[in-house]
């Protein structure tokens, strides 16, 4: 169970996206300087680029050259793909820098077929981020509206290796997997529970009003009804902007009895 939860409130998603990017370059450096590496673990989807963006510029290279970059989740998509996680993590934290901020293990999703795709990402991540002593320092993730995280969707049915199709559920073997979501009629791939859980934080990114419901089931303890809600860490960090936690939603004076959060911060930009 994760030891500290705690909510962030941002005015607007640039101020989270600079808060957030602040934070992973703390992080890593902390991790850095105590074993000479950081693993983290990429949020795909689109309200991680502003953040990327801002880690990639104001001469972070150079900080960031020791970080092991891992994909969440990708879409099955070829990485030029505008759909590809890969190529807005490319464009956003690499792209002033191709070599500057470290390494980025591809999915190289559509390289090859899919148990092949899933097999050698999920070798990779376990041979870096499992050996003794090897775990991924920080998390990053974004929510959906139906509460998904990663891609973990709700109803998606995860494609064993035997070739059987079977409910997406928190204990999916292995450490990668390939996930067919039928609200989206379309596969994904993304990293299991077993390794996301290994993560010592977690940090999730969340804007936009539609996302108030899916924030606030994932806040309530004990509701596990949502996939984000299979996520644990030793920290877990909400970074929400106030379109998501707005007083409606989340009356302040409701926190301390429906929410098991050890703190609450509106951080005004
Ligand atoms: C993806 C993500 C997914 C995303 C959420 C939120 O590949 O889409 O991994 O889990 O984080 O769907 O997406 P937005 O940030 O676009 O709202």
């Amino acid at each position: 169970m994760h030891k500290t939860r705690q909510l962030r409130i941002f005015e607007d998603t640039d101020s989270l996206s600079g808060a957030a990017a602040r934070f992973i370059l703390d992080e890593t450096e902390r991790t850095i300087a105590e074993r000479g590496n950081a693993n983290v673990i990429l949020a795909g989807g689109s309200t991680p680029r502003v953040c990327y963006e801002i880690l990639a510029s104001a001469g972070n290279g150079d900080r960031l050259r020791k970080v092991n970059w891992f994909i969440g989740d990708e879409r099955w998509v070829a990485t030029d793909d505008p759909e590809s996680n890969e190529r807005m993590i490319r464009t956003s934290l690499f792209g002033k820098t191709p070599n500057g901020c470290g390494t980025l293990y591809s999915w190289n999703a559509c390289s090859k077929g899919i148990h092949a795709t899933v097999k050698t990402y999920g070798d990779t991540v376990g041979g870096i981020l499992d050996p003794d002593g090897g775990r991924p320092d920080l998390l990053l993730l974004g929510l959906g509206d139906d509460g998904h995280t990663a891609s973990l969707f709700p109803g998606s049915l995860v494609l064993h290796e035997n070739g059987e199709l079977v409910p997406l559920s928190p204990d999916i073997p292995g450490y990668a997997a390939a996930v067919y979501v039928p609200q989206k009629k379309t596969w994904r791939l993304t990293l299991t529970p077993a390794i996301l859980n290994k993560s010592d934080v977690v940090l999730f990114l969340v804007t936009g009003a539609s996302k108030r419901e899916s924030l606030g089931r994932l806040l309530k303890s004990g509701d596990g009804s949502a996939p984000a809600s299979w996520i644990r860490g030793n920290k877990i960090l909400y970074f929400a902007s106030a379109d998501v936690v707005d007083e409606k939603t989340f009356p302040a004076d409701s926190f301390p009895a429906v929410y098991d959060l050890q703190t609450r911060i509106r951080i005004d930009s």
